[in-house]
């Protein structure tokens, strides 16, 4: 293998560049030709391929967002799509693919390597953490640490009103962002997908507190199935008198995507992208590179994105009992 380019592709991450700089220097380092494909499958449907140099990554290590850009791309969902992109690699001479994003770029890692052939190797990057295959993904940490400062400011200010507030995370179907934000920040109860707590359950445990604290803060994960923290405010509310208490909400938003990575997510970028490339060379494909228990591992794209990451009880646990 003489030529391997790397992309980056779904919402970004921070420390998605901190893996294109170690997959570049990497590459480069075992005298591969590197290329970057710009946007995405998006960007390799339409050829936005460059040659890259060791400088062309300088000063990319500390930044949050993605160099390469991203993109959700349609096109590529479909087989004309894919063709015209296996096109495009083959006239720039590409062998190998470096995929850094999160399950849905696995899957059309997966299809694309199916269909094609084109070895290829992924690296886990996304805020959520839900990827199968590895401990934790690149931006998950820095996400966590954006989403705490926030609540802690959110703190000072429920508890100078004696107020209850609804803190959502994002984290897709997953709430790994929103039980490592509620042990970090405190929280009186949290909300997840991966467990069932209903609004009853959270009236029950909201009166319940009121005992032994004046303010309280509930860490919802967006894809819990009582809703958005909004909707679920809205009906907790109800079971209160007015003079009772105030409520208030906070959606965190995109805020949790940006930022420059913390230590864990550049090392943890600079890992996977350094075992990405020596994978590729050892011939491995249509797998991803994690890190479980400080070793490198790889797993086939297609556990990654069935398989799933079940939450730590122990963290559940943790949280409940810590909340009283
Ligand atoms: O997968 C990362 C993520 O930030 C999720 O937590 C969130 O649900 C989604 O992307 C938002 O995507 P977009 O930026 O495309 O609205």
């Amino acid at each position: 293998m003489k030529k391997i380019a790397v992309f980056t592709s779904g919402g970004d991450s921070p420390g998605m560049n901190a893996c294109v700089r170690s997959v570049v220097r990497t590459g480069i380092y075992h005298k591969l030709e590197v290329y970057s494909i710009m946007y995405g499958y998006d960007g390799m449907i339409r050829g936005d391929i460059r040659k890259m140099q060791s400088h062309s990554v300088s000063n990319i290590l500390q930044r949050g967002g993605t160099v390469l850009k991203s993109a959700r791309s349609e096109a590529f969902r479909t087989k004309e799509g894919r063709k015209k992109a296996y096109e495009q690699l083959q006239s720039h001479g590409i062998e190998g693919l470096i995929a850094i994003g999160g399950d849905g770029t696995f899957t059309g890692a997966k299809i694309f390597f199916e269909e094609f052939g084109i070895p290829t190797v992924g690296c886990p990057g996304t805020i959520d953490n839900d990827i199968y295959g590895t401990d934790y993904t690149i931006g998950f940490d820095t996400a966590v640490n954006t989403a705490l400062e926030a609540i802690d400011k959110i703190r000072d200010t429920a508890a100078a009103h004696d107020r209850i507030f609804f803190v959502e995370v994002m984290g897709r179907d997953s709430g790994y962002i929103a039980i490592e934000c509620a042990i970090g920040g405190g929280a009186e109860l949290v909300m997840v997908p991966e467990t069932k707590t209903t609004i009853d359950d959270v009236v029950k445990s909201l009166k319940g507190l009121r005992k032994s604290k004046t303010s309280s803060i509930v860490v919802v994960a967006e894809g819990d199935e009582e809703g958005g923290a909004a909707h679920i405010m809205d009906k907790v509310k109800a079971h209160f008198k007015e003079e009772d208490k105030e409520f208030k909400v906070t959606t965190l938003g995109h805020i949790q995507r940006g930022g420059n990575p913390t230590a864990k997510d550049r090392i943890l970028g600079s890992r996977s992208g350094m075992a990405a490339v020596e994978g590729l060379l050892q011939g491995k494909s249509n797998c991803m590179a994690g890190i479980i228990n400080d070793k490198v591992v790889y797993t086939p794209f297609e556990d990654c994105i069935t398989k799933d990451k079940p939450l730590s009880e122990e963290y559940l646990r943790l949280q409940e009992m810590l909340s009283i």
